[in-house]
């Protein structure tokens, strides 16, 4: 009887879960157009998901019909399955004031949201280049919010990391680095030079003022420690670098990852306490081939796996860049590998391509371009 009655309890939990499970099997469809609540195309690229509140919230760049500059600024949707999004508005706008870092027409790119338990705010990282001077300025920006949905204060932009060596270099490493010439290294992708760079050439020119931050996205960690991630020294080397307690700022502790591998649009996911990053190579709007990296520590040392798309296209990752890897709540080991596709001369009109991230027998993830899959059978 006691069995029994146990069973039954244990059945209607199952029950309730599988019931009050918000997703569906509603198709994910990557590459098409995706409409939102009123029928018009997401308009939120290089984007991420923050989950808060039972609510997935979807940031990303707001693109114009001809421009990728930000006219408008960082658009938000919200939605509880993944797949039916509603428009938020804009979450932080950019503004008119020309002597603004975001003035109208500035460059404004992959936004990421994280929330921070402690001061109750939401913060907003983001790629930043001043208007006028294509990617030069390569700055990190950052706003914060009381709401999620915006709106959210501009609080700075800038480059990263001033006069602070990473932790990850040791003091012979600096010396090294410090007695480069850069008169003998001029900019030419010989071996010399890539191993210079390596050795930290780029890293050395921007020491004083702080280091380059173009691609990016932010982690928070189990511990509640976040990360922001960026391409430095001119997209060739990685950065990982710890935020503050309220995640507006720098700590000062920071990695320089994958020196010399010239990567972007980082996507990092943690599982079975191994950090799982994937990047693409630099061809600005043009596909490339992912690369995948795995780690035990967020600092490194990270190691090289091969591509982890398969399939047709995957040289192209699917005609994609990633963006962004969201971890599904209520499933295990569910992680969702979000990458643009990206139309430059309709920027408006770029589509999506999300993919379930699969694991092979060893516990390396791969992807497979499925071109229709939903959340509710993809994991039980
Ligand atoms: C890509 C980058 C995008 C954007 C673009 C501009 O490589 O990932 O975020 O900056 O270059 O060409």
């Amino acid at each position: 009887m006691k069995i029994l009655v146990k069973f039954l309890i244990a059945a209607a939990a199952f029950l309730a879960a599988a019931c009050s499970s918000p997703y569906t099997d509603a198709p994910i469809r990557s590459l098409e157009v995706w409409p939102d609540q009123d029928g018009v195309h997401i308009n939120a690229h290089g984007g991420g998901i923050l989950y808060y509140d039972d609510t997935f919230y979807w940031f990303g760049e707001h693109k114009g019909e001809r421009s990728n500059n930000a006219l408008v600024g960082v658009t938000c949707y919200s939605s509880k399955d993944l797949v039916n999004w509603t428009n938020e508005g804009v979450a932080l706008s950019v503004v008119d004031d020309p002597a603004s870092d975001i003035t109208r027409g500035c460059t404004l790119e992959r936004p990421k949201v994280i929330y921070n338990p402690k001061t109750k705010k939401f913060v907003m990282w983001f790629h930043l280049e001043l208007r006028g001077q294509g990617y030069n300025a390569a700055r990190a920006g950052v706003a914060i919010s009381d709401n999620v949905t915006g709106p959210y204060t501009f609080l700075r932009s800038g480059r990263v990391n001033p006069g602070i060596y990473p932790e990850n270099m040791t003091q012979a490493e600096i010396d090294e680095m410090n007695a480069l010439d850069p008169a003998d290294y001029p900019r030419s992708w010989t071996p010399e030079w890539v191993d210079a760079v390596k050795k930290g050439l780029l890293f050395k020119h921007d020491f004083e003022t702080g280091q380059m931050s173009r691609d990016m996205t932010l982690y928070v960690d189990d511990d509640g420690k976040a990360y922001h991630i960026y391409s430095a020294e001119d997209n060739l080397t990685l950065n990982i670098a710890e935020l503050t307690d309220d995640y507006t700022a720098h700590s000062g502790r920071y990695a320089r990852v994958i020196p010399a591998g010239h990567n972007e649009a980082p996507a990092i996911f943690k599982k079975d306490g191994t950090y799982w990053m994937i990047t693409s190579g630099c061809t600005g709007w043009d596909p490339n081939a992912a690369r995948m990296f795995s780690a035990t520590n967020i600092f490194g040392p990270w190691t090289q796996h091969p591509n982890p798309c398969t399939g047709e296209d995957a040289d192209l990752t699917y005609h994609g860049q990633s963006t962004f890897i969201l971890p599904v709540p209520g499933k295990k080991d569910a992680f969702l590998f979000m990458a643009d596709n990206w139309r430059p001369r309709t920027p408006i009109d770029g589509r999506y391509i999300w993919l379930p991230i699969l694991f092979r027998e060893d516990g390396t993830p791969y992807l497979e371009f499925l071109p229709e899959w939903n959340i509710k059978d993809q994991w039980k």
